[in-house]
């Protein structure tokens, strides 16, 4: 079915409109009894189902039997590409060893740099492939991914070119960030592995054409605010999109940092300073908020109200990685937002759709449900978009739409 209407929708949840800060967040642009046309993959005009019924009779008809949909979630956020894997960690937390003291006992991103190192390009490929399943199949039908685990030239472009092969092997729509300065390796100081970051392996990203963003862990023990600006100011010389790991275990600034450089996002927040909420809500940067890995790490929640209420644009991702946070459970985040981070049900799905879009330099093709934008939309088991955090921790995703195609699930 190349041109179909979409219909038999009690809830459309469109998020259509754009990038929204602050109070519009909570506008979801919700149609009841809503449908939508799709032409080639894109959608071309939505609307109430009578009228649209109207406008086009003898369409093929997409019956969704009355229940919710959505866009397909934007997951912002993600290391999805490592070797190994550091359960062994996750027991000495549950001890009540703190993340970054087992980071700097050698363990922590350097564990899983040496595993990265020791896998090949095909490894790493066939190790994320089934994670990028069960995310498709929990309604993600686009997916940022770091490299960072290499801290070395050849392994970061390694990790990027399992990106772009991943890309071309299954449906969630892949976007790629050099994260080469995710941790100090082995052998050098902080200062003198930026150098070679300005030097070396930036240019290299750059030269690659592999990544569209770069991004940087600055946090008190790894990247300083002179380090991370120093990276940051060369990135965006060589043409890169900027993204921050930002106050996730101190509040250091980086939030603030990333606004000065217009960065796309600052992301975690958990720390984020009062002044900084505020240069975010007056800034073009989304705030990333990733609530699993906050859970994982027994840490309080990031501000998520206030930055929301100050007027931020907030976006929620998974920040699945193999140390901090080894699972992408949207619907355990939906829950964690709305439950624990005191966001509306509408705030949640902007916030996981148009707004991870705008994080990640693609809400103009996917993010929202409205004419121009790819057909990548949810079909749920409920009719109510209330019911994705009242069943807490439940998958309610049915079917999943990649560009008008089903890729995941049974035909609505
Ligand atoms: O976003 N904080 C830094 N980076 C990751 C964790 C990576 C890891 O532990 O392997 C994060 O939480
Ligand atoms: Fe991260």
């Amino acid at each position: 079915m190349n041109r179909y209407l979409v219909e038999g929708i009690s809830e459309l949840v469109t998020c259509a409109g754009g990038k929204k800060r602050g109070r519009a967040m909570a506008d979801a642009g919700v149609i009841r009894d809503g449908a939508f046309l799709v032409d080639g993959g894109v959608i071309r005009d939505v609307g109430r189902r009578q009228e649209l019924a109207a406008r086009y009779r003898g369409l093929p008809v997409l019956d969704c039997g009355n229940k919710l949909v959505t866009p397909g979630y934007v997951d912002s956020h993600t290391h999805l590409v490592f070797g190994g894997e550091r359960s062994s960690e996750f027991v000495r937390r549950l001890r009540g060893e703190p993340y970054m003291a087992i980071m700097r006992s050698g363990g922590g991103i350097a564990a899983t740099v040496q595993a990265t190192r020791a896998a090949s390009e095909e490894q790493l490929v066939r190790a994320a492939l089934p994670h990028l399943a069960e995310m498709l199949s929990l309604g993600v039908t686009t997916c940022e991914v770091k490299s960072g685990y290499g801290l070395d030239t050849e392994t970061e472009l390694r990790q990027l070119r399992a990106v772009a092969r991943l890309n071309e092997l299954q449906p969630v729509e892949l976007i790629p960030t050099f994260l080469g300065a995710h941790a100090v390796p082995a052998g050098t100081d902080a200062d003198r592995y930026i150098d070679y970051c300005v030097a070396e392996s930036l240019p290299a990203a750059a030269e690659s054409g592999l990544a569209a963003f770069a991004d940087i862990f600055c946090e008190e023990g790894v990247f300083s605010l002179a380090q991370s600006e120093r990276y940051l100011r060369r990135a965006a010389d060589l043409g890169f999109r900027l993204k921050v790991h930002a106050d996730e275990m101190y509040p250091l600034g980086g939030a603030g940092l990333a606004v000065r450089m217009g960065a796309a996002s600052a992301d975690h927040l958990l720390q984020v300073r009062e002044e900084d909420i505020a240069s975010l809500a007056a800034s073009d940067t989304v705030a990333t908020v990733l609530p699993l890995t906050a859970f994982c790490l027994g840490e309080r929640y990031a501000p998520a109200r206030r930055l929301i209420d100050g007027g931020a644009a907030l976006a929620v991702g998974s920040d699945f990685n193999p140390g901090s946070c080894c699972t992408y459970a949207l619907p355990l985040s939906v829950a964690l937002c709305c439950i624990y981070m005191k966001m509306s049900v509408e705030e949640t799905l902007t916030a996981l759709t148009v707004n991870a879009a705008a994080a990640c330099g693609c809400e103009g093709r996917t993010g929202s449900i409205e004419a121009g934008k790819q057909a990548d939309f949810l079909v749920y088991a409920c009719d109510k978009k209330e019911f994705l955090p009242y069943r807490t921790g439940t998958n309610l995703v049915r079917s999943v739409y990649k560009k008008g195609e089903l890729v995941y699930g049974e035909t609505a």
